[in-house]
Protein backbone atom coordinates (compact mmCIF):
# COMPACT_ATOMS: atom_id res chain seq x y z
CA UNK A 1 0.00 0.00 0.00
CA UNK A 2 1.34 3.52 -0.87
CA UNK A 3 1.12 5.69 1.79
CA UNK A 4 1.49 9.27 1.03
CA UNK A 5 3.95 11.37 2.74
CA UNK A 6 1.58 14.09 3.87
CA UNK A 7 0.05 11.04 6.02
CA UNK A 8 3.50 9.80 7.55
CA UNK A 9 3.26 10.94 11.20
CA UNK A 10 6.42 9.10 12.62
CA UNK A 11 7.83 5.77 11.89
CA UNK A 12 8.55 4.70 14.99
CA UNK A 13 6.85 4.42 18.77
CA UNK A 14 8.49 6.34 21.55
CA UNK A 15 11.44 4.96 23.22
CA UNK A 16 8.76 4.77 26.55
CA UNK A 17 7.11 2.04 26.71
CA UNK A 18 3.66 0.85 28.05
CA UNK A 19 3.98 -2.05 29.84
CA UNK A 20 1.75 -5.01 29.49
CA UNK A 21 1.18 -5.15 33.64
CA UNK A 22 0.61 -1.46 33.49
CA UNK A 23 -2.79 -0.58 35.90
CA UNK A 24 -4.64 3.04 34.55
CA UNK A 25 -6.85 4.69 36.57
CA UNK A 26 -8.51 6.25 33.22
CA UNK A 27 -8.87 4.27 30.28
CA UNK A 28 -10.38 5.58 26.99
CA UNK A 29 -11.54 2.52 24.60
CA UNK A 30 -12.32 3.13 21.05
CA UNK A 31 -12.53 1.02 17.70
CA UNK A 32 -9.22 2.72 16.49
CA UNK A 33 -6.38 3.85 18.24
CA UNK A 34 -4.82 7.26 17.45
CA UNK A 35 -2.51 6.30 15.20
CA UNK A 36 -3.05 3.19 12.96
CA UNK A 37 -0.12 1.01 11.90
CA UNK A 38 0.95 0.48 8.22
CA UNK A 39 2.76 -2.21 7.00
CA UNK A 40 5.42 -2.48 4.85
CA UNK A 41 4.57 -3.54 1.36
CA UNK A 42 7.76 -5.65 0.64
CA UNK A 43 8.35 -3.91 -2.15
CA UNK A 44 9.96 -0.36 -3.15
CA UNK A 45 7.88 1.20 -0.78
CA UNK A 46 9.57 -0.18 2.09
CA UNK A 47 9.10 1.52 5.11
CA UNK A 48 6.83 0.69 7.72
CA UNK A 49 5.01 3.22 10.64
CA UNK A 50 2.41 4.93 11.57
CA UNK A 51 -0.32 7.63 10.76
CA UNK A 52 -2.56 9.74 12.49
CA UNK A 53 -6.11 8.02 12.31
CA UNK A 54 -9.01 9.53 10.57
CA UNK A 55 -11.85 10.93 11.98
CA UNK A 56 -13.83 13.82 14.43
CA UNK A 57 -13.32 10.99 17.52
CA UNK A 58 -9.43 11.06 17.57
CA UNK A 59 -9.37 14.86 17.01
CA UNK A 60 -11.57 15.28 20.32
CA UNK A 61 -9.64 12.86 22.53
CA UNK A 62 -6.21 12.77 21.42
CA UNK A 63 -5.91 16.62 23.50
CA UNK A 64 -7.16 14.79 26.76
CA UNK A 65 -4.87 12.10 26.30
CA UNK A 66 -1.90 13.76 25.86
CA UNK A 67 -3.05 15.81 29.39
CA UNK A 68 -3.94 12.84 31.18
CA UNK A 69 -1.63 9.90 32.87
CA UNK A 70 -4.69 7.33 31.56
CA UNK A 71 -4.17 4.73 28.44
CA UNK A 72 -6.26 4.07 25.15
CA UNK A 73 -7.38 0.93 24.23
CA UNK A 74 -8.01 0.34 21.08
CA UNK A 75 -7.30 -1.48 17.00
CA UNK A 76 -4.17 -0.20 15.82
CA UNK A 77 -5.19 -0.60 11.56
CA UNK A 78 -3.67 -3.65 10.61
CA UNK A 79 -4.93 -6.99 10.77
CA UNK A 80 -3.11 -10.52 12.35
CA UNK A 81 -0.73 -8.04 13.62
CA UNK A 82 -0.77 -8.33 17.43
CA UNK A 83 0.91 -5.57 19.30
CA UNK A 84 2.19 -4.84 23.19
CA UNK A 85 1.40 -1.89 24.77
CA UNK A 86 3.13 0.61 23.50
CA UNK A 87 3.60 4.80 23.84
CA UNK A 88 3.36 7.10 21.52
CA UNK A 89 2.92 10.69 20.54
CA UNK A 90 2.81 11.25 24.59
CA UNK A 91 -0.31 8.96 24.89
CA UNK A 92 -0.05 4.45 25.83
CA UNK A 93 -1.52 2.78 23.85
CA UNK A 94 -2.76 -1.12 24.28
CA UNK A 95 -3.68 -2.15 20.83
CA UNK A 96 -6.04 -4.94 20.56
CA UNK A 97 -5.99 -7.27 17.60
CA UNK A 98 -8.60 -7.91 15.24
CA UNK A 99 -8.04 -11.01 12.55
CA UNK A 100 -8.79 -10.54 8.99
CA UNK A 101 -12.24 -12.20 9.58
CA UNK A 102 -12.83 -9.33 12.54
CA UNK A 103 -12.06 -6.70 10.11
CA UNK A 104 -14.86 -7.97 7.57
CA UNK A 105 -17.11 -9.02 9.98
CA UNK A 106 -17.04 -6.95 12.96
CA UNK A 107 -15.74 -3.79 11.63
CA UNK A 108 -16.78 -3.42 7.86
CA UNK A 109 -19.97 -5.38 8.34
CA UNK A 110 -21.69 -4.92 11.56
CA UNK A 111 -20.06 -1.75 12.64
CA UNK A 112 -19.94 -0.21 9.15
CA UNK A 113 -23.11 -2.08 7.18
CA UNK A 114 -25.78 -2.54 9.52
CA UNK A 115 -25.24 -0.30 12.66
CA UNK A 116 -23.40 2.73 10.29
CA UNK A 117 -26.17 2.97 7.70
CA UNK A 118 -29.03 1.96 10.53
CA UNK A 119 -28.45 4.64 13.01
CA UNK A 120 -27.98 7.45 9.61
CA UNK A 121 -31.11 7.46 8.86
CA UNK A 122 -30.68 4.25 6.86
CA UNK A 123 -29.87 6.47 4.00
CA UNK A 124 -28.46 3.27 2.21
CA UNK A 125 -29.80 0.32 3.22
CA UNK A 126 -28.69 -1.65 6.56
CA UNK A 127 -27.89 -5.43 6.15
CA UNK A 128 -28.26 -7.79 8.99
CA UNK A 129 -26.22 -11.24 9.14
CA UNK A 130 -26.21 -13.12 11.74
CA UNK A 131 -22.37 -14.00 11.77
CA UNK A 132 -21.58 -10.23 11.92
CA UNK A 133 -23.53 -10.16 14.96
CA UNK A 134 -21.50 -12.70 16.57
CA UNK A 135 -18.14 -11.04 15.29
CA UNK A 136 -19.57 -8.00 17.41
CA UNK A 137 -20.26 -9.36 20.47
CA UNK A 138 -17.26 -11.63 20.18
CA UNK A 139 -14.59 -8.63 19.39
CA UNK A 140 -16.55 -6.56 21.81
CA UNK A 141 -15.52 -8.75 24.81
CA UNK A 142 -11.98 -8.86 23.43
CA UNK A 143 -11.52 -4.92 24.18
CA UNK A 144 -13.57 -5.82 27.25
CA UNK A 145 -11.33 -7.87 28.25
CA UNK A 146 -8.27 -5.76 27.30
CA UNK A 147 -10.10 -3.02 29.77
CA UNK A 148 -10.43 -5.45 32.48
CA UNK A 149 -6.74 -6.44 32.48
CA UNK A 150 -5.44 -3.32 32.34
CA UNK A 151 -7.64 -0.98 34.74
CA UNK A 152 -6.86 -0.52 38.37
CA UNK A 153 -9.30 -0.91 40.98
CA UNK A 154 -12.22 2.11 40.77
CA UNK A 155 -10.82 2.88 37.32
CA UNK A 156 -12.64 5.53 35.41
CA UNK A 157 -13.39 4.16 31.59
CA UNK A 158 -14.79 5.89 28.95
CA UNK A 159 -15.85 3.84 25.83
CA UNK A 160 -16.42 5.38 22.79
CA UNK A 161 -19.00 5.05 19.73
CA UNK A 162 -20.87 1.91 17.89
CA UNK A 163 -19.00 -0.16 17.33
CA UNK A 164 -18.66 -1.36 21.20
CA UNK A 165 -21.44 -0.60 22.21
CA UNK A 166 -21.53 -4.37 24.70
CA UNK A 167 -18.63 -3.66 26.42
CA UNK A 168 -20.24 -1.09 28.58
CA UNK A 169 -22.24 -3.97 30.09
CA UNK A 170 -19.16 -6.92 29.69
CA UNK A 171 -17.19 -4.49 31.91
CA UNK A 172 -19.89 -3.41 34.43
CA UNK A 173 -20.36 -7.43 34.94
CA UNK A 174 -16.94 -8.35 35.64
CA UNK A 175 -15.87 -5.23 37.51
CA UNK A 176 -18.44 -3.42 39.08
CA UNK A 177 -15.92 -1.23 40.93
CA UNK A 178 -15.42 0.56 37.91
CA UNK A 179 -17.17 3.91 37.07
CA UNK A 180 -18.19 3.65 32.88
CA UNK A 181 -19.45 6.15 30.72
CA UNK A 182 -19.69 5.78 26.75
CA UNK A 183 -20.22 8.61 24.39
CA UNK A 184 -21.90 8.05 20.66
CA UNK A 185 -20.09 10.21 18.69
CA UNK A 186 -23.08 9.60 15.90
CA UNK A 187 -26.83 9.98 15.85
CA UNK A 188 -28.82 7.62 17.78
CA UNK A 189 -32.33 6.66 15.45
CA UNK A 190 -35.77 7.22 16.61
CA UNK A 191 -37.03 3.71 18.19
CA UNK A 192 -39.00 3.80 14.58
CA UNK A 193 -35.86 2.49 12.88
CA UNK A 194 -33.70 1.02 15.83
CA UNK A 195 -36.19 -1.48 15.89
CA UNK A 196 -35.27 -3.41 12.76
CA UNK A 197 -32.37 -4.16 14.28
CA UNK A 198 -32.67 -8.08 15.21
CA UNK A 199 -30.53 -7.54 18.43
CA UNK A 200 -31.67 -4.18 19.82
CA UNK A 201 -32.39 -5.54 22.96
CA UNK A 202 -28.59 -6.75 23.96
CA UNK A 203 -27.61 -3.45 22.78
CA UNK A 204 -29.82 -1.49 24.60
CA UNK A 205 -28.40 -3.57 27.25
CA UNK A 206 -25.07 -3.42 26.34
CA UNK A 207 -25.09 0.02 26.63
CA UNK A 208 -26.86 0.42 29.86
CA UNK A 209 -24.01 -0.84 32.05
CA UNK A 210 -22.54 2.34 31.81
CA UNK A 211 -23.41 4.79 34.56
CA UNK A 212 -23.62 7.72 31.79
CA UNK A 213 -24.63 7.48 28.48
CA UNK A 214 -23.45 10.09 26.26
CA UNK A 215 -24.85 11.56 23.16
CA UNK A 216 -24.33 14.62 20.63
CA UNK A 217 -27.60 16.17 20.44
CA UNK A 218 -30.16 15.72 23.42
CA UNK A 219 -32.53 14.54 20.67
CA UNK A 220 -30.43 11.30 20.51
CA UNK A 221 -30.66 10.95 24.11
CA UNK A 222 -34.22 11.43 23.68
CA UNK A 223 -34.00 8.60 20.80
CA UNK A 224 -32.28 6.34 23.18
CA UNK A 225 -34.39 6.71 26.36
CA UNK A 226 -37.60 5.97 24.12
CA UNK A 227 -35.85 3.09 22.84
CA UNK A 228 -35.00 1.44 26.54
CA UNK A 229 -38.81 2.18 27.61
CA UNK A 230 -40.00 0.38 24.25
CA UNK A 231 -37.53 -2.58 24.12
CA UNK A 232 -36.70 -3.90 27.30
CA UNK A 233 -39.49 -1.85 29.41
CA UNK A 234 -36.79 0.08 31.39
CA UNK A 235 -38.51 2.61 33.61
CA UNK A 236 -37.13 5.99 32.48
CA UNK A 237 -37.51 9.04 34.79
CA UNK A 238 -36.36 12.55 33.41
CA UNK A 239 -32.72 10.93 32.11
CA UNK A 240 -32.15 8.52 34.81
CA UNK A 241 -32.34 4.71 33.76
CA UNK A 242 -33.19 2.19 36.10
CA UNK A 243 -31.67 -0.83 35.06
CA UNK A 244 -32.21 -4.22 36.47
CA UNK A 245 -30.31 -7.30 36.83
CA UNK A 246 -30.76 -10.54 35.72
CA UNK A 247 -32.90 -11.43 39.24
CA UNK A 248 -34.93 -8.25 38.51
CA UNK A 249 -33.27 -5.99 41.62
CA UNK A 250 -32.27 -2.42 40.41
CA UNK A 251 -28.50 -2.73 39.79
CA UNK A 252 -27.60 0.96 39.06
CA UNK A 253 -28.92 3.77 37.59
CA UNK A 254 -27.78 4.98 34.01
CA UNK A 255 -27.93 8.76 32.91
CA UNK A 256 -28.33 9.43 29.50
CA UNK A 257 -27.62 12.58 28.33
CA UNK A 258 -26.30 15.29 25.47
CA UNK A 259 -22.75 16.51 25.69
CA UNK A 260 -21.58 18.25 22.26
CA UNK A 261 -18.80 17.49 20.87
CA UNK A 262 -15.95 20.29 19.96
CA UNK A 263 -12.79 20.96 18.59
CA UNK A 264 -9.42 21.65 19.83
CA UNK A 265 -9.64 25.16 19.29
CA UNK A 266 -6.72 26.90 20.26
CA UNK A 267 -4.66 24.65 18.25
CA UNK A 268 -6.65 25.77 15.24
CA UNK A 269 -6.60 29.16 16.07
CA UNK A 270 -2.72 29.12 16.29
CA UNK A 271 -2.09 27.54 12.96
CA UNK A 272 -4.01 29.87 11.54
CA UNK A 273 -2.03 32.88 12.61
CA UNK A 274 1.17 30.81 11.55
CA UNK A 275 3.05 33.40 8.96
CA UNK A 276 3.44 30.19 6.62
CA UNK A 277 0.06 28.68 6.69
CA UNK A 278 -0.95 32.35 6.15
CA UNK A 279 1.29 32.26 2.94
CA UNK A 280 0.27 28.61 2.17
CA UNK A 281 -3.67 30.22 1.45
CA UNK A 282 -2.11 32.48 -0.81
CA UNK A 283 -0.60 30.13 -2.81
CA UNK A 284 -3.64 27.53 -3.24
CA UNK A 285 -5.78 30.20 -4.17
CA UNK A 286 -2.76 31.70 -6.46
CA UNK A 287 -2.50 28.32 -7.83
CA UNK A 288 -6.33 27.89 -8.43
CA UNK A 289 -5.60 31.15 -10.83
CA UNK A 290 -6.94 33.31 -8.20
CA UNK A 291 -10.81 32.86 -8.58
CA UNK A 292 -13.17 35.41 -6.72
CA UNK A 293 -14.40 32.36 -4.83
CA UNK A 294 -13.36 29.38 -3.23
CA UNK A 295 -15.96 26.85 -1.97
CA UNK A 296 -14.48 24.05 -0.34
CA UNK A 297 -15.75 20.47 1.15
CA UNK A 298 -13.93 18.40 3.22
CA UNK A 299 -15.25 15.23 4.17
CA UNK A 300 -14.70 11.07 4.65
CA UNK A 301 -15.72 9.35 1.45
CA UNK A 302 -18.86 8.49 2.86
CA UNK A 303 -22.13 8.46 1.81
CA UNK A 304 -24.12 10.21 4.69
CA UNK A 305 -21.78 13.79 3.82
CA UNK A 306 -24.13 14.34 0.70
CA UNK A 307 -21.09 15.02 -1.61
CA UNK A 308 -23.17 13.72 -4.59
CA UNK A 309 -25.82 17.05 -3.46
CA UNK A 310 -23.16 19.83 -3.35
CA UNK A 311 -21.64 18.47 -6.26
CA UNK A 312 -25.22 18.51 -8.46
CA UNK A 313 -26.36 21.66 -6.84
CA UNK A 314 -22.88 23.66 -8.32
CA UNK A 315 -22.94 21.87 -11.71
CA UNK A 316 -26.52 23.51 -11.82
CA UNK A 317 -24.97 26.94 -10.54
CA UNK A 318 -22.39 26.66 -13.56
CA UNK A 319 -25.01 25.29 -16.10
CA UNK A 320 -27.37 28.66 -15.42
CA UNK A 321 -24.03 30.13 -15.49
CA UNK A 322 -24.83 32.02 -11.98
CA UNK A 323 -21.33 31.34 -11.37
CA UNK A 324 -18.60 30.50 -13.62
CA UNK A 325 -15.38 28.50 -13.61
CA UNK A 326 -13.50 32.07 -13.96
CA UNK A 327 -15.21 33.25 -10.63
CA UNK A 328 -15.51 29.98 -8.70
CA UNK A 329 -13.92 26.64 -7.19
CA UNK A 330 -14.54 24.21 -5.84
CA UNK A 331 -12.07 22.36 -3.54
CA UNK A 332 -13.43 18.87 -2.16
CA UNK A 333 -11.39 17.15 -0.08
CA UNK A 334 -12.56 13.04 0.06
CA UNK A 335 -10.29 11.35 2.65
CA UNK A 336 -10.56 7.40 1.47
CA UNK A 337 -12.64 5.60 4.25
CA UNK A 338 -14.00 1.80 4.46
CA UNK A 339 -12.90 1.27 1.30
CA UNK A 340 -13.74 -2.65 1.15
CA UNK A 341 -17.65 -2.00 2.38
CA UNK A 342 -19.57 -1.97 -0.86
CA UNK A 343 -21.59 1.29 -0.35
CA UNK A 344 -18.91 3.09 0.18
CA UNK A 345 -16.74 1.68 -3.54
CA UNK A 346 -20.15 2.40 -4.94
CA UNK A 347 -20.33 5.95 -3.48
CA UNK A 348 -16.53 6.95 -4.65
CA UNK A 349 -17.30 5.42 -8.42
CA UNK A 350 -20.38 7.98 -8.79
CA UNK A 351 -18.58 10.63 -7.04
CA UNK A 352 -15.32 10.61 -9.63
CA UNK A 353 -18.18 9.44 -12.46
CA UNK A 354 -19.61 13.34 -11.86
CA UNK A 355 -16.06 15.58 -10.87
CA UNK A 356 -15.19 14.08 -14.51
CA UNK A 357 -18.53 15.10 -15.91
CA UNK A 358 -18.65 18.53 -14.60
CA UNK A 359 -14.49 19.21 -15.40
CA UNK A 360 -15.14 17.71 -18.74
CA UNK A 361 -17.90 20.22 -19.78
CA UNK A 362 -16.57 23.50 -17.92
CA UNK A 363 -13.06 23.06 -17.52
CA UNK A 364 -10.83 25.80 -19.37
CA UNK A 365 -6.95 25.41 -20.03
CA UNK A 366 -6.82 28.41 -17.15
CA UNK A 367 -9.61 27.84 -14.39
CA UNK A 368 -11.16 24.21 -12.91
CA UNK A 369 -14.39 23.54 -11.57
CA UNK A 370 -13.67 21.47 -9.38
CA UNK A 371 -10.55 20.54 -7.68
CA UNK A 372 -10.75 16.91 -6.31
CA UNK A 373 -8.56 15.72 -3.56
CA UNK A 374 -8.87 11.70 -2.27
CA UNK A 375 -6.69 12.59 0.44
CA UNK A 376 -6.18 12.92 4.01
CA UNK A 377 -4.27 15.76 4.78
CA UNK A 378 -2.26 17.11 8.23
CA UNK A 379 -3.64 19.47 10.15
CA UNK A 380 -1.53 22.28 9.10
CA UNK A 381 -2.69 21.70 5.32
CA UNK A 382 -6.57 21.56 6.24
CA UNK A 383 -6.07 25.07 7.70
CA UNK A 384 -4.78 26.66 4.73
CA UNK A 385 -7.41 25.08 2.86
CA UNK A 386 -10.09 26.29 5.25
CA UNK A 387 -8.01 30.44 5.37
CA UNK A 388 -8.30 29.98 1.69
CA UNK A 389 -12.04 29.25 0.99
CA UNK A 390 -14.97 31.81 1.15
CA UNK A 391 -17.07 28.97 1.36
CA UNK A 392 -17.44 26.30 3.03
CA UNK A 393 -19.99 23.64 2.51
CA UNK A 394 -21.00 20.92 4.96
CA UNK A 395 -24.36 19.58 3.19
CA UNK A 396 -24.76 16.24 5.57
CA UNK A 397 -27.66 14.21 4.87
CA UNK A 398 -26.85 13.28 8.88
CA UNK A 399 -24.00 14.01 11.21
CA UNK A 400 -23.41 13.11 14.75
CA UNK A 401 -22.02 16.20 14.78
CA UNK A 402 -19.16 17.97 11.95
CA UNK A 403 -16.50 18.99 13.38
CA UNK A 404 -15.39 20.41 9.79
CA UNK A 405 -18.15 22.75 10.34
CA UNK A 406 -16.23 23.92 13.43
CA UNK A 407 -12.74 23.59 12.46
CA UNK A 408 -13.88 26.13 9.28
CA UNK A 409 -15.13 28.69 11.80
CA UNK A 410 -12.74 28.57 14.26
CA UNK A 411 -10.14 29.27 11.32
CA UNK A 412 -11.64 32.37 9.88
CA UNK A 413 -10.07 34.28 13.21
CA UNK A 414 -11.04 37.23 10.79
CA UNK A 415 -14.49 36.80 11.18
CA UNK A 416 -14.61 36.83 7.05
CA UNK A 417 -16.27 33.80 4.71
CA UNK A 418 -19.12 31.60 5.23
CA UNK A 419 -20.38 28.20 6.61
CA UNK A 420 -23.48 26.58 4.80
CA UNK A 421 -24.48 24.23 6.85
CA UNK A 422 -26.84 21.13 6.83
CA UNK A 423 -29.93 21.05 9.08
CA UNK A 424 -29.38 17.43 9.81
CA UNK A 425 -25.85 18.14 11.25
CA UNK A 426 -25.52 18.19 15.26
CA UNK A 427 -23.55 20.99 14.55
CA UNK A 428 -26.58 22.98 13.44
CA UNK A 429 -27.83 23.09 17.05
CA UNK A 430 -25.06 25.06 18.10
CA UNK A 431 -23.99 26.92 14.59
CA UNK A 432 -27.07 28.45 14.11
CA UNK A 433 -25.62 31.57 12.50
CA UNK A 434 -24.54 29.29 10.09
CA UNK A 435 -26.74 29.58 6.40
CA UNK A 436 -28.72 26.25 7.44
CA UNK A 437 -30.30 24.44 4.55
CA UNK A 438 -32.11 21.00 4.02
CA UNK A 439 -29.20 19.56 1.38
CA UNK A 440 -32.12 17.34 -0.38
CA UNK A 441 -33.94 20.24 -1.39
CA UNK A 442 -31.41 20.98 -4.77
CA UNK A 443 -32.62 24.47 -5.62
CA UNK A 444 -32.56 25.55 -1.93
CA UNK A 445 -29.09 24.33 -1.15
CA UNK A 446 -28.33 26.48 -4.61
CA UNK A 447 -29.98 29.42 -3.40
CA UNK A 448 -27.82 28.99 -0.03
CA UNK A 449 -24.87 28.25 -1.80
CA UNK A 450 -25.49 31.76 -3.81
CA UNK A 451 -26.32 33.58 -0.72
CA UNK A 452 -22.54 32.49 0.83
CA UNK A 453 -21.12 33.84 -2.40
CA UNK A 454 -22.73 37.42 -2.23
CA UNK A 455 -22.90 37.78 1.74
CA UNK A 456 -22.17 41.47 2.70
CA UNK A 457 -19.14 41.69 4.57
CA UNK A 458 -21.18 43.22 7.67
CA UNK A 459 -23.45 39.97 7.74
CA UNK A 460 -20.88 37.55 7.09
CA UNK A 461 -18.57 39.32 10.18
CA UNK A 462 -21.73 39.13 12.59
CA UNK A 463 -22.60 35.63 11.48
CA UNK A 464 -19.05 34.48 11.68
CA UNK A 465 -18.07 36.46 15.19
CA UNK A 466 -21.41 34.88 17.16
CA UNK A 467 -20.16 31.77 15.82
CA UNK A 468 -16.74 31.78 16.62
CA UNK A 469 -17.75 32.92 20.31
CA UNK A 470 -20.02 29.62 20.75
CA UNK A 471 -16.75 27.52 20.18
CA UNK A 472 -14.31 29.78 21.51
CA UNK A 473 -16.64 28.91 24.90
CA UNK A 474 -17.05 25.10 23.95
CA UNK A 475 -13.86 23.42 23.02
CA UNK A 476 -13.25 20.07 23.19
CA UNK A 477 -11.87 20.47 26.61
CA UNK A 478 -15.14 22.22 27.52
CA UNK A 479 -16.92 18.90 26.34
CA UNK A 480 -14.69 16.06 28.39
CA UNK A 481 -14.63 18.17 31.41
CA UNK A 482 -18.42 18.54 31.44
CA UNK A 483 -18.71 14.33 30.48
CA UNK A 484 -16.14 13.40 33.06
CA UNK A 485 -17.70 15.62 36.19
CA UNK A 486 -21.05 13.93 34.83
CA UNK A 487 -19.51 10.76 35.45
CA UNK A 488 -18.12 11.53 38.36
CA UNK A 489 -20.67 12.60 39.77
CA UNK A 490 -23.04 8.89 39.56
CA UNK A 491 -22.76 7.02 41.78
CA UNK A 492 -20.64 3.23 41.89
CA UNK A 493 -22.13 0.44 44.58
CA UNK A 494 -19.15 -1.21 44.60
CA UNK A 495 -19.67 -4.76 46.74
CA UNK A 496 -16.34 -6.25 45.70
O1 LIG B 1 -17.55 8.80 14.84
C1 LIG B 1 -17.50 8.23 13.63
C2 LIG B 1 -16.33 7.29 13.35
O2 LIG B 1 -16.78 6.02 12.97
C3 LIG B 1 -15.35 7.10 14.48
O3 LIG B 1 -15.69 6.08 15.39
C4 LIG B 1 -14.10 6.80 13.72
O4 LIG B 1 -12.96 7.13 14.43
C5 LIG B 1 -14.24 7.68 12.48
O5 LIG B 1 -15.61 7.83 12.26
C6 LIG B 1 -13.54 7.14 11.24
O6 LIG B 1 -14.11 5.92 10.85
P1 LIG B 1 -13.28 4.59 10.65
O7 LIG B 1 -12.58 4.30 11.93
O8 LIG B 1 -14.28 3.56 10.29
O9 LIG B 1 -12.30 4.87 9.55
Amino acid sequence: MQVPASEIIDIAPEGRQAQKSTKYDFMVVSNRLPVDRFPSDGGDNAAEGWRRSPGGLVTALAPIMTKTDGAWVGWHGAPDEPLEPFSHSGMDLVPVDLSTDDVELYYEGFSNATLWPLYHDVIAPPEFHRTWWDSYRRVNRRFADAVIQHADHGATVWVQDYQLQLVPSMLRQARPDLRIGFFNHIPFPPPEIFAQLPWRQAIIEGLLGADLVGFQRPSDAANFMRSARRFIGASVKQQQIHVKSPDGRISHIARAQAFPISIAVDQISELAERPDIIERARQIRQDLGNPKTILLGVDRLDYTKGIPHRLKAFEELLKEGRLTVEDATLIQVASPSRERVRQYRLLREEIEGTVGHINGSYDTMQNTAVRYLHHSYPIEEMVALYLAADVMLVTALRDGMNLVAKEYVTARTNNTGALVLSEFTGAADQLKQALLMNPHDIDGLKNTIMRAVHLPPNESRRRMKSMRKQILDHDVDHWSAEFLSALAETVVRDDT
